[in-house]
């Protein structure tokens, strides 16, 4: 007999059933090994390997320039460290938009290098046949719409998005096309918190809202941002719940003057 306990691993059902029970989803991003690790532990249900690595990892000031090849390696990072949660990788700019067969292969090879467990894909009506195609291939695909930082040269701001009618009647629009298209969910990004429920209620599959407000069936927080590792970034929908750039800063500092002062290592720490 094993001493090992069975985990109870999030799936896609897990998450279908916990809207239904009106139990909130839980979701954070991740890039790495050691952080997954901890998130995976803290029982956290999902973990995004988003392509905001683009900006948080790599520096860059948009999330369009990071490649397949980059997200695969964080993906795969990302997967060792977890046992229990449901991980979600972006599908970056560029590798689904052109055409459905090109979607199919980026996530195919998402999927077949990396071990996790879907992929999330921006957009709504213009992207359905190659939704469509990836479900149909058994992938599961978790939708984004509202501010959608892939498109963020068409929007031009990160401000709110839909606060218009046509713009919010053509999200609720796009909510639906993608339950039928078989998405298992979707981010709602920075929209008004009433549109979110509205769209929340008319859906069977779960709402995970990062500005979207309570109304959505979860939530979701880039790691650098709630836990004060990034402190540039201060949008009213983020609660930061550590300063971890204070701290590190002042762990780094310390020590740095212990090896100035020839503090460390002291006898105990050497051979
Ligand atoms: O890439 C990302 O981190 C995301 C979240 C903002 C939902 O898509």
């Amino acid at each position: 007999m094993s001493i090992h306990k069975e985990v109870k691993k999030v799936t896609t059902n897990t998450l279908q059933k916990m809207k239904a029970a009106g139990e909130p989803i839980s979701m954070i991003t991740a890039y790495d090994f050691s952080f997954a690790k901890i998130f995976d532990a803290a029982g956290i249900d999902v973990i995004l390997v988003g392509d905001s690595a683009s900006n948080v990892m790599a520096g860059h000031e948009t999330t369009l320039p990071i490649t397949l090849e980059q997200m695969i390696y964080h993906a795969q990072s990302v997967v060792r460290g977890v046992n229990r949660s449901l991980v979600v990788v972006d599908l970056p700019f560029g590798t689904y938009q052109s055409n459905s067969d090109v979607a199919l292969a980026s996530a195919i090879r998402i999927m077949k290098e990396t071990g996790a467990h879907s992929v999330k894909m921006e957009g709504g009506e213009e992207i359905i046949d190659s939704i469509k195609k990836i479900v149909a291939a058994g992938i599961p695909v978790m939708g984004h719409l509202g501010l959608t930082p892939q498109s963020i040269y068409k929007f031009g701001t990160y401000t709110v998005r839909a606060k218009e009618e046509a713009e919010a009647a053509k999200l609720k629009n796009d909510a639906l096309l993608l339950q039928q298209a078989g998405c298992f969910g979707m981010v709602l990004e920075k929209i008004p918190a009433q549109l979110a429920k509205e769209v929340s209620e008319s859906l069977l599959i779960p709402t995970i809202g990062i500005g979207a407000g309570v109304f959505c069936n979860g939530q979701v927080l880039v790691m650098h941002d709630m836990l004060g590792i990034n402190t540039e970034f201060k949008p009213r929908f983020l609660r930061q719940y550590l300063n971890l750039h204070e701290q590190i800063t002042g762990a780094v500092q310390q020590y740095i003057s212990d090896v100035k002062r020839k503090d460390f290592p002291n006898a105990e720490e050497q051979y």
